[in-house]
């Protein structure tokens, strides 16, 4: 997860550099200098150097070298994130960077297995020792790593401020500038974790120790152990803090200096000791030392009355004897006293004063510079790794590049040498690598690889000679007349590969033999001082042959140094530095042409740019470029030699443009690159477009799947949940159909479990059906049929609906209505079920009287007017002996019934002397009502009325008697007159008919009708 995420973040890194480099071409210049096109002239260098500084890139190649220009300020690029970054990327992907050198010498390394290292130089002040520092935290933060080997990489780390404080000095040029060579190794296992070290030094500035120029510092250390050292640690060295009172640290006239902190750094020292192993004990003998070079330094000699030095004051010649373990007394003969050896004795002759001084400065020198080889031992003890499986190293060189100052003195010529010798080593090794590389990818051999005119070989072959032998090779005395006026006497002049250097052989012989008395080496070897009895072996004494000179020395270590180096890999940094006066943003150009003349910069460009400008793997090439061709775009499956073809086929490279190589193209102009880059520039923003389109486009898609997916998800759980609701409905169903089933079974059982719900359900089922089936009339008699079990309660709802029915009717109807209902109630207790045609009667409505008040005679109604009249009705009359047949009027008032003829009353019957009314069961209008005979009646009346029921009911309720109406069968009797009576006879026929039988009676004859 972690590590994705970082490699994303890489890759944005990339890409926006990518586009970033292309477009800040023309401003920053280019990143490489072999893409200059006018890769000869040194104007157009350091045009480019200048662009890139400005815009604070330090870093520029040339090919595989690294030019770096010191900044003079934090410019940010050296944090976790940049090295991360780095790690593992392609060298030319990214912008120039000393982290791109290191990755690329640590993944060669791991790749390969086999040795690499990292020259670096310059000038004093160009960044050297800040870019090996770099390189070390590189390694330190992203090599992997295991707890064990933990303390392995702490203590290179660790080693390096205890070095510095003991090797580095304030000079002018730098205020941490090492005085010493370095080489270091550091040593990684098989998995390519760093295991160990080892550390090298060459040529410590011995002399810095007993002097310094105005505004210089002696070294570090001792600045650091007075102003940091504990109370007690300076008590028991006899110190005090203030620096001013040492001779050896006042003479440059800085002992203090802003710009460094000496407290803070001897705690980072402190600490770091205790780190490298160092123990109390080894503390206590080294700050002897540096204690006692400062009390050195403090020596006041005098001279006596023969010429003689001699130390009036021996209070510091007591603190050295003590922090040395030497007595006091010989170490003071030491010093003002020298041993001549003449055949088999010793002759004990004194000193000068200015040869005690000598002989005290040498002996400080001397004690100082080989502590310090011993502190590089010690350090090289705890950084070595102690199994014994194949490592690898990368080694780092930080040297002082070639000096060329106003008055060069010995250690000029040595650096310039060591210089002279490096630089051959790299041309040689560049060359080699250039026509080996041509040779591997069969490039046939092109003219302009030759070594420049100024690396020549036979001229340094001499100058080693000559270089044991007080060698010079051009002196006033050689040089013609012209070239004599610029050296002087003590001069002797070289040609160096960067060009020429006068040097001063003042003090060159006495630096060269760095002579150290005999009688103070066998002071310092019966030390008791256990790091001084390591550095000065007895054995040393024994050997009567003159050490070998400084120059020789170094020269040996020279070699064997080049040894170490040619068995390894090369990568170059090559430091500049932008101005003399250590400030940021300032480019003095005359002083970096004078770097980049004596870096040989130039020399190697000419060398890389010999050909062809370009080179690159064709994959790499391919990938970069494979957008510009349809072909090759977006991806190219054959070989990607071919696709390269392809692609600049396509893009119309010239034959003398390029040529092509086993595993790179060569490109032979920068211009042609160039316009290849601009086509990619243009391409990108339409493959921009496209790729927008097509991430767009799969975006949504992706989004669409999702979605439809998501939808049949829902659907699926959607449908499922359906199912599942509908099987439970089943289920449910079935249950309730089975009780149904179980309950219609059991229905006519006494209620029980089996049909409980069944009886519920028909019981709730019935009222509710009811419910649409209830008569709407009280007249209607439908009625919904019950279930057996339900009929009690049906009947029950029956008559309470029907009496509900009835209620409301009877609310309802009005009081004529009313009237006429109970008319017909008394006309059914009358006729019902007695009478044809009274089923047929009761829909007809009684009317209040069949005839108008006008159709009554006036005459009539005058005579019955005291009389209310209440009915009135057509009828027939049958004479009560011939039963003749006449049209009459019944009217009926309150007191009587009237037969009407006109304008006559033809009989009143009252209804107190109404003795009766007879009717048939039959449907014929015959009503016959009785009267008593006692009266002057006129006899029965025999009528005939199309209203029979209603007029017999009217008559009824007038009279007010009960039980009056008589309905007869088959025949009745009549009064005609007193002792007389009459008969009729009733029959039902085919037709009706009234008439007069035979015997004199009556006959009438009704249809029969089914009712
Ligand atoms: N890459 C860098 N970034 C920032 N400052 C630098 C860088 N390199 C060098 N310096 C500054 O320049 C000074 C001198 O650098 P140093 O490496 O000691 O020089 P050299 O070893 O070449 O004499 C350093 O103390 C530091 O202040
Ligand atoms: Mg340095």
């Amino acid at each position: 997860m972690m590590e994705s995420k970082k490699e994303d973040v890489r890759r944005k890194h990339i890409r926006l550099h990518m586009e970033g480099a292309l477009t800040a071409r023309d401003k920053v210049g280019v990143q490489d200098f072999v893409l200059l096109d006018a890769y000869t002239s040194e104007s157009a260098f350091v045009d480019n150097l200048r662009k890139r500084f400005n815009e604070n890139l330090i870093y520029t190649y040339i090919g595989t070298l690294l030019v770096s220009v010191n900044p003079y300020q934090e410019l940010g690029i050296y944090t976790v994130s940049q090295m991360e970054l780095y790690q593992g990327v392609n060298f030319f992907e990214l912008p120039p960077h000393v982290y791109a050198i290191a990755d690329n010498a640590y993944r060669m390394m791991c790749s390969e297995l086999n040795n690499h290292f990292i020259l670096i130089s310059g000038e004093s002040g160009a960044g050297k020792t800040e870019a090996s520092k770099k390189i070390l935290q590189y390694f330190a933060v992203t090599c992997p790593m295991t707890q064990s080997l933990q303390i392995a990489r702490d203590r290179l780390l660790l080693s390096n401020p205890v070095l510095e404080a003991f090797g580095n000095a304030r000079t002018l040029r730098n205020d941490n500038s090492s005085r010493f060579g370095k080489y270091m190794d550091i040593q990684f296992d098989f998995q390519g974790i760093p295991v160990g070290g080892h550390i090298i030094s060459y040529l410590i500035e011995k002399s810095r120790v007993v002097y310094q120029n105005q505004g210089e510092r002696n070294f570090h250390i001792f600045y650091q152990l007075l102003a940091g050292g504990e109370e007690e640690r300076l008590a028991l060295l006899g110190l005090e803090r203030d620096p001013q009172l040492y001779k050896y640290l006042s003479q440059g006239h800085c002992a203090k200096e802003s710009s460094i902190n000496d407290k803070n750094d001897w705690k980072t020292v402190s600490n770091a000791f205790s780190v490298i192993d160092f123990t109390e004990a080894d503390l206590e003998n080294l700050f002897g030392i540096i204690a006692s070079v400062l009390h050195l330094g403090n020596i006041c000699f005098e001279e006596d009355d023969q010429g003689c030095a001699t130390i009036p004051d021996t209070h510091e010649i007591k603190w050295i004897a003590k922090l040395l373990g030497v007595h006091p007394a010989v170490l003071l003969e030491a010093l003002t006293h020298r041993k001549i050896e003449a055949k088999t004795e010793e002759v004990i002759c004194p000193l000068t004063l200015e040869l005690s001084v000598y002989a005290r400065d040498a002996m400080a020198k001397a004690v100082y510079g080989r502590t310090f080889t011993w502190l590089v031992n010690k350090i090289n003890s705890s950084l070595v790794n102690k199994d014994f499986t194949r490592k690898t190293v990368i080694g780092l060189l930080d040297i002082y590049g070639f000096e060329v100052f106003d008055k060069n003195g010995f250690e000029q010529f040595c650096i310039n040498y060591c210089n002279e010798k490096l630089q051959q080593l790299l041309i040689e090794r560049t060359l080699k690598a250039e026509q080996a590389e041509y040779e591997m990818e069969g490039i046939e051999d092109e003219e302009c690889i030759r070594p420049g005119p100024a690396t020549d070989l036979s001229f340094l072959e001499k100058l080693e000679e000559k270089v044991g032998t007080h060698a010079h090779f051009e002196t006033r005395k050689l040089a013609g007349p012209t070239g004599r006026k610029r050296i002087g006497w003590m001069e002797f002049r070289l040609l160096h590969y960067a060009g020429e250097v006068t040097y001063c052989t003042k003090g060159f012989l006495e630096k060269n033999n760095d002579l150290l008395y005999r009688h103070l080496k066998e002071v310092l070897c019966k030390s008791k001082n256990v790091i001084l009895r390591e550095c000065f072996l007895l054995a040393e004494l024994e050997n009567r042959r003159r050490p070998p000179t400084v120059g020789t020395q170094f020269k040996n270590s020279l070699s064997s140094l080049l040894e170490i180096l040619i068995s390894k890999e090369p990568s170059y940094i090559r430091c500049i530095k932008p101005n003399d006066r250590k400030e940021p943003s300032k480019f003095d150009d005359f002083l970096i042409r004078h770097q980049i003349k004596y870096l040989g910069l130039m020399e190697h460009l000419r060398v890389r740019r010999a050909g062809f400008a370009y080179r690159r793997k064709y994959e790499h090439f391919l990938q970069r470029y494979k957008s510009l061709c349809p072909d090759t775009w977006p991806h190219w499956h054959g070989p990607p030699a071919e696709g390269v073809e392809r692609l600049i086929n396509y893009i119309g490279y010239k034959p003398e443009e390029y040529k092509l190589g086993k595993t790179k193209i060569f490109i032979r102009f920068p211009r042609t690159l160039f316009a290849t880059e601009d086509a990619l520039e243009f391409c990108k923003h339409q493959l921009v477009a496209r790729i927008q389109a097509t991430y767009k486009s799969c975006l949504g898609r992706k989004e669409y799947v999702k979605k439809r997916q998501a939808a049949i998800k829902l659907e699926a759980h959607w449908r499922g949940a359906l199912a599942r609701k509908a099987i439970q409905r089943r289920k449910w169903a079935v249950r309730i159909i089975r009780k149904f089933i179980k309950g219609f079974i059991n229905r006519n059982k006494p209620l029980c479990p089996d049909n409980e719900e069944f009886i519920v359900f028909v019981r709730k089922n019935y009222i509710l059906n009811l419910r649409y089936h209830l008569p709407k009339t009280v007249l209607d008699k439908s009625w919904l049929r019950p279930p057996g079990i339900l009929e009690n309660a049906s009947d029950l709802l029956r008559k309470m609906c029907v009496r509900n029915l009835v209620q409301k009717y009877c609310r309802g109807i009005t009081a004529e209505r009313k009237a006429m209902m109970q008319q017909k109630v008394v006309t059914s207790e009358i006729f019902r079920g007695r009478k044809d045609g009274y089923t047929e009667s009761l829909n007809q409505p009684f009317a209040n009287s069949r005839i108008n008040e006008g159709d009554i005679n006036p005459k009539v109604l005058q005579l019955i007017s005291h009389e209310k009249i209440q009915y009135g009705v057509p009828v027939i009359k049958y004479d009560r002996k011939g039963f003749k047949a006449r049209q009459r009027q019944l009217i009926l008032t309150q007191k009587a019934a009237y037969v009407v003829e006109l304008a006559k009353i033809k009989q009143k019957i009252e209804y107190s002397a109404l003795k009766g009314v007879s009717t048939s069961n039959l449907r014929d209008g015959i009503l016959v009502i009785h009267v008593s005979p006692d009266d002057k009646q006129k006899g029965d009346a025999v009528l005939q009325c199309g209203h029979m029921f209603e007029a017999v009911t009217k008559l009824v309720m007038l009279v007010k008697k009960e039980n009056i109406v008589n309905v007869v069968q088959g025949s009745l009797q009549f009064f005609i007159s007193p002792g007389k009576e009459g008969t009729i006879v009733f029959d039902t026929g085919p037709e009706e008919q009234i008439y007069k039988n035979k015997n004199g009676q009556l006959t009438v004859v009704s249809v029969r009708r089914k009712s």
